[in-house]
This record gives C-alpha cells, sequence and structure tokens, in this order.
C-alpha cells in the first residue's frame, strides 16, 4: 500500500458538500480548510484536516509550502482530436473576416475535418498527445472528448480510438462523446438530410456497441443542425443508449435550451443567446449549463451567456475550455477563469465550483472526481498562491507548481511560493 501526505496546505478547497451538483449560494461555499493535510492512500483520499492532526505514519510527505491546494480541473467540453491548426483563420480574423462568413467560404470545421481526415490515427494520437501535457500543466486531470472532425463512419470511429489510447497511455483522463453531427460535410452539401440519415441509421448504431463513446452531441445551430434534425439525431441517440450534450443557442437563439430540457439532455453548453424562458426550462428539467466563455472570448464577440441568470434560477452552472482549433484554442482552466470572473460576473468561489464538482457531476463522476474529500480519488493541484482568488486575479500567468493524479505527481517543477 503507498501512501502520500501532503502537508502545510495554506488553503485546501475541499468542496465538501452534498453528493450532487451545486446550486445557488452553495456554489459560493469552497468548504475550505486552512493550515491542513490531506492522507492519501493507493490514488484515494483517506483524511483532511488541520495539518496536526492528519496522522500519516510511514507516509510519503509532500510540503505544499502554504500554497493552494484544489482539486484538479474536470474540463467537461473539449475536441482535442484534430489534424492541423487554423491558425490561418485567426489572422484572417484579426482582419474582420467573421467565423460564419470563413465557415460559408468552405473553411471553418471543414478545414479541420480535411486535415483530419488526412492524417494518420498515429499523426492525431502524437499531435493530441501534446495538447494532453498542456491540459495537464493548466491543472486539468479529466476532460470530456468529442470527435466530430472524421464526419464519416471511420473517420469519426479514427477520432474515438485516438482518444480511447491517449486515456491509456496518458495521465490525463478522457471521457469520449461521439459528435458525428458536427457540421453538414461538404460532399453532402446539396443533400443535407443523406447525412443526417446516415449518422442515425449508421453512425449511431456502429458506434454505440463499440464502446468508444459514452456520450452524443449534436451542433444545434442554422449553420449546421436545425432543431428538428437535432431533435431526431438526439432520440435515436438517446435510444441506442447514449448520455445527451448538446451545442446550443451559441450563435442565435433557435430555442435549444428548451429542446434540450425537452429531450432531458445531461448539459446543454454554450447559450451565449438562451434567454430567461430557456433558461427557466433548463431549470425545470435539471439540465446543467456548460458555459464556454473562451470561445466568446477567442471569436472576438461581447455576447457571454447570462451566468448570473442561471445561478439565481437555481442552475448547476458548469465552465468548460471547449478546447478546439476554432473557435477556442486553449487548453487553459485558469484561463477560463478569469473570463468567467471579469465577463460572466461569476465569483472565484462560483468558478471553482463550476470547473471542479458541478464538472465531474454534469459526466456522472461526482462520486470519484471534483472534491477533495475521503474516497474520492486524489487528483489535486499544488498552486503556487497563498489565496485561490489570485488564480483568476493573477490572469495570464501559470500559478500551478504541480498536478496529482491519484496520488501520483504527473507534473512538477513549476516555482513555488518562495524564491
Ligand atoms: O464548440 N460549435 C461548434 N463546435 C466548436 C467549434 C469547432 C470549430 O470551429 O472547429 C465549438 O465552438
Ligand atoms: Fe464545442
Amino acid at each position: 500500500m503507498s501512501s502520500l501526505v501532503v502537508r502545510n496546505i495554506g488553503q485546501l478547497l475541499t468542496l465538501r458538500g452534498p453528493a450532487r451538483p451545486r446550486v445557488g449560494g452553495e456554489m459560493s461555499e469552497l468548504g475550505i480548510l486552512t493550515d491542513a493535510a490531506m492522507l492519501i492512500s493507493d490514488g484515494v483520499i483517506v483524511s483532511v484536516g488541520k495539518d496536526g492532526q492528519v496522522e500519516a505514519d510511514g507516509a510519503t510527505e509532500v510540503d505544499a509550502e502554504g500554497g493552494v491546494v484544489s482539486p484538479g480541473f474536470v474540463d467537461a467540453h473539449t475536441h482535442p482530436v484534430f489534424g492541423g491548426t487554423r491558425v490561418d483563420e485567426y489572422e484572417l480574423r484579426a482582419q474582420g473576416a467573421s467565423y460564419v462568413e470563413i465557415s460559408q467560404a468552405g473553411g471553418g470545421i471543414m478545414s479541420t475535418v480535411r486535415a483530419t481526415r488526412a492524417a494518420s490515427e498515429d499523426e492525431l494520437f502524437r499531435q493530441s498527445r501534446r495538447y494532453a501535457d498542456w491540459f495537464l500543466k493548466g491543472g486539468t486531470t479529466t476532460v470530456e472528448a468529442k470527435s466530430g472532425y472524421g464526419l464519416t463512419l471511420e473517420d469519426e470511429l479514427k477520432i474515438l480510438r485516438v482518444i480511447h489510447r491517449l486515456n491509456a497511455e496518458c495521465p490525463l483522463d478522457y471521457i469520449a462523446t461521439f459528435l458525428g453531427a458536427h457540421s453538414i460535410p461538404t460532399e453532402f452539401r446539396d443533400e443535407p438530410s443523406e447525412y443526417v440519415d446516415m449518422v442515425i441509421h449508421q453512425m449511431i448504431p456502429k458506434v454505440w456497441p463499440t464502446g468508444l463513446a459514452e456520450w452524443c452531441d449534436v451542433f444545434c445551430e442554422s449553420i449546421a443542425f436545425d432543431l428538428r434534425t437535432t431533435e431526431r439525431i438526439m432520440m435515436a441517440a438517446k435510444e441506442a443508449g447514449f448520455g445527451l450534450r448538446m451545442h446550443v443557442d451559441q450563435l442565435s437563439n433557435e430555442g435549444g435550451a428548451a429542446l434540450a430540457a425537452r429531450l432531458g439532455a445531461t448539459t446543454a453548453d454554450h447559450l451565449e443567446r438562451t434567454d430567461a424562458s430557456g433558461i427557466a426550462a433548463l431549470a425545470d428539467a435539471g439540465v446543467q449549463p456548460v458555459l464556454l466563455p473562451a470561445s466568446v472570448y477567442a471569436l472576438g464577440l461581447d455576447h457571454y451567456p447570462d451566468a448570473r441568470g442561471m445561478i439565481s434560477a437555481g442552475l448547476a452552472v458548469v465552465l468548460a475550455t471547449d478546447f478546439n482549433p476554432g473557435s477556442s484554442p486553449t487548453t487553459s482552466m485558469p484561463a477560463v477563469l478569469s473570463l468567467a470572473c471579469t465577463h460572466l460576473k461569476m465569483s472565484p468561489a462560483e468558478a471553482m465550483t463550476a470547473c471542479t464538482v458541478n464538472a465531474a457531476y454534469s459526466l456522472h463522476r461526482g462520486d470519484q472526481l471534483g472534491a477533495l474529500t475521503p474516497g474520492k480519488q486524489a487528483d489535486f493541484v499544488i498552486w503556487g498562491v497563498e489565496d485561490y482568488r489570485e488564480i483568476p486575479y493573477f490572469f495570464g500567468v501559470n500559478h500551478v507548481r504541480s498536478v496529482w493524479k491519484e496520488g501520483r505527481s504527473v507534473v512538477s517543477g513549476s516555482p513555488g511560493l518562495r524564491v
């Protein structure tokens, strides 16, 4: 049995609380222990408490040097496997072109689809492995990972196999989502319904039995899949056995939130354009909103989702990066925390809750991940700050000192508090 004790923790963010996602005022309660210690055995937390009171005979000692210790981030919305980059489009947008214009001119998601189809499984693995290191270095220990840049059965399965291999070979944990309905591929532009039929009748029934994806997602938007089509795809996915997550109301309010509520989706993601009636529908159905402020920022837009309205309505808000090569090229959850505080007017505590315990529940992992209490998996970050609010406040600086996955060090050597 291998034991580890982390001592001299200035603030231990335990996120203790009820065994469910946190809502309303609960989102502000981080369960902070000061001058704390945490004992871990075989990758699982055994006890947390005041430093002097945690007994740890024979355990290896780690000194947190008075810094903050938080749960590893759970990033509940990413697109981390793709060929190439879209750095050219980034430059075009800097010159004034919009995301929709670029997409209508054949770029956007389709340009990544072309590069992803052309890449071998090994190439995709190597490229994505590099991003896995970025996630870990930013304090993220689990990601939800979508396919969606293949748009043929074979290319979608290729991406899902890469996600499976990443999960097996790197310390970062991946939870896979099938996103065959990410875009209508160019070859189906004249007959989009044929692609939809293919997703429903060929892809969904063949992907589910592979066990390579546990969730299914659709990009519901006028430039992608309309409401009626989204509903058909999601119904087929639900029947096959998938859990449902949905991209809705990102660029326009098409009633996507109400649809997510009607379908009983687990999450509705983006929601930049969702109004009060959409928020009320999500609240009635208990759907968790996944907010992605980095994609608003990176597209140079200014219409952020109404996080305050959602928290007031009792929704268990989640924050995620949306890491992808087009609208959100960042793996950094600290950057998302900063955007959430500055633009969504969430408090640092609410933002922390949104990307740890609430994110874990949105992936049905709330019993294992997202909190530092006895029985939880020991996925945690030691930060080079004494006050957790400094993580979003001193933005653009990586404050991560070390990252630990199931009690094992996976990132180390970054500067500490004392210089
Ligand atoms: O979540 N909205 C759709 N999908 C991504 C964008 C993907 C891309 O541009 O490659 C998103 O923002
Ligand atoms: Fe996305």
